[in-house]
């Protein structure tokens, strides 16, 4: 899938200057990630997605990691290449924050403020998962590399599109038979490898319970679609609350 925004942009003059730190966690836009294993049918679920907020009138951008840029979705065709050879952990984790950061000066942050709603197949959840927790690389490592390139700015919401390894395998493999070509290097690992990532993932939202909303991705589609708008109209009376809060104060 090549995002809307990624293959057709053109070159916007390139941001040096970054917005300060204080001002980076209140913008005004809502940004929301989806995550999860390979094959938990996250992208799939952008249309109904899509279609919620189109629905409401809500201007919003769809972007995905790595990627949503030229030059990030460059850096994500050295990352998933499978005609290279096999790359050190420590040089994926900096080309996935070197994407980002990338991603989020161009992209991300433009958006929100101008408070539009950036949704995000992947973020830095998957660099913990997959990097962290999948190749073992120093926790504190990426958080140092996370708060260089994001300051204090955090998804608002993560969806977490959950599935048990063994069927969401059994899916990738259906698609990949007809799809041979696109099997990319993250999907080429072990079923060790994608348990880690599921249990870390699934740690890590029960660590910010009130970021995280997990979806069961191994409904039926349909099903995985309603829970989606569920989760979409939860994240819109939160943050109507929120606004009212802030108003009265
Ligand atoms: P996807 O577009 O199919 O989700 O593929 C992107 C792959 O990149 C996926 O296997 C997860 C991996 N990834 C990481 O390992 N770390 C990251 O930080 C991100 C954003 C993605």
């Amino acid at each position: 899938m090549v995002p809307p925004d990624a293959s057709n942009t053109k070159a916007p003059e390139a941001r040096t200057v970054s917005i300060p730190d204080e001002k980076i966690n209140c913008l005004p836009g809502c940004f929301i990630t989806l995550e999860g294993g390979e094959g938990a049918g996250k992208t799939t679920q952008l249309s109904t997605i899509t279609a919620f907020l189109q629905q409401r009138g809500i201007r919003f951008i769809s972007t995905r990691e790595p990627g949503g840029t030229r030059v990030s979705e460059a850096i994500r065709a050295v990352l998933l290449a499978t005609d290279l050879p096999a790359m050190h952990a420590d040089t994926e984790l900096m080309l996935m924050f070197a994407a980002r950061n990338e991603h989020l000066q161009q992209l991300i942050i433009p958006a929100l403020q101008r408070g539009e709603w950036v949704i995000c197949d992947r973020f830095t959840d998957a660099s913990y998962a997959y990097q962290g927790y999948g190749r073992g690389l120093s926790l504190p490592r990426i958080a140092e590399l996370e708060q260089w390139v994001q300051g204090s700015l955090r998804p608002d919401f993560t969806l977490l599109f959950d599935i048990d390894v063994q069927l969401s395998r059994q899916r990738a493999a259906r698609r990949n038979r007809v799809d041979v070509a696109n099997v990319d290097r993250f999907e080429q690992e072990t079923c060790d490898f994608h348990e880690k990532i599921r249990a870390a993932y699934l740690q890590r939202a029960a660590q910010e319970p009130q970021r995280f909303i997990r979806i069961d991705a191994s409904q039926t589609q349909a099903a995985v679609g309603t829970a989606v708008q569920q989760a979409l109209s939860q994240i819109l009376t939160q943050r109507a609350a929120q606004h009212a809060v802030r108003t009265i104060q």
